[in-house]
């Protein structure tokens, strides 16, 4: 049995699939890949360059010349994420309402979902990681030893986004929070390269009612039992 596991972790936008994610992999010693900020790097990219986010051709084509780096800073006990478009830090950046808006249609396209997915394999290929996206388990991952599936209602998870981003310090009205979680949960399950859906051998959590350190315990202890062990080195990659 592998002792530096593949947990896949896939799931709807706003269900905290990236707070778990970290929170397990910090446990693990794992290394944590947001699949979706490499998504949204994208979207950023073709949003500055005037390419539209539906014109299929030229995003595919844009990718033939896209880097995106994920580097990991350790800031005391954490460590923390960057994301690289072509050797610029995008990580604030990727987060922007007009990203959000627009990332959908961008991940529809197949060329850019390509792209990626082959640079997610190979992030991957040690072992030892924790990946959250839409389609890790069913695609990118399918031999991940570990699939997890998150779920919350619409309503919780629009409340949590909204908590987020009035940490931020931005106004936003939670009843258009909701509806933009709705329209991108029905963009995302019904495009169709590769949708949102729960491999058939992942494991559904529904999160409405647990709090994070619940979802991460009960991860781990999944993790554990497929034969995960706590790496004792740095996360750092
Ligand atoms: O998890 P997120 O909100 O940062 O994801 C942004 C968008 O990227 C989301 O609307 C769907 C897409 N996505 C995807 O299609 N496949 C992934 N593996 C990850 C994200």
């Amino acid at each position: 049995m592998v002792s530096r596991i593949r947990i896949a972790l896939d799931g709807p936008a706003g269900s905290g699939k990236s707070t778990v994610a970290k929170g397990v992999a910090h446990k693990l010693n794992y290394i944590y890949i947001d699949t979706g900020a490499m998504y949204r790097a994208v979207t950023l990219k073709a949003l500055e360059n005037n390419i539209p986010v539906d014109d299929a051709e030229m995003l595919t084509r844009m990718m033939e010349d896209t880097e995106i780096v994920l580097r990991y800073e350790r800031h005391g006990n954490e460590s923390v994420m960057h994301v690289f478009l072509d050797g610029r830090d995008v990580s604030e950046a990727i987060r922007g309402l007009e990203v959000t808006a627009n990332v959908s249609p961008v991940a529809a396209v197949a060329g850019v979902r390509q792209a990626l997915v082959s640079m997610q394999r190979k992030m991957a290929e040690q072992g030892g990681v924790v990946m959250d996206g839409r389609d890790i388990g069913t695609v990118v991952l399918p031999q991940a030893e570990l699939k997890v599936f998150l779920t919350a209602s619409v309503a919780e998870r629009g409340r949590r986004r909204w908590l987020e981003l009035r940490e931020k310090q931005m106004e936003v009205d939670l009843a258009e929070i909701i509806a933009q979680i709705e329209k991108r949960d029905d963009y995302d399950s019904h495009r169709e390269v590769d949708p949102l859906r729960q491999a058939d051998d992942a494991i559904l959590v529904d999160t409405t009612e647990m709090s994070k350190e619940e979802v991460i315990d009960y991860i781990v202890k999944l993790a554990l039992e497929r034969g995960a062990r706590i790496e004792p080195s740095s996360v750092d990659a």
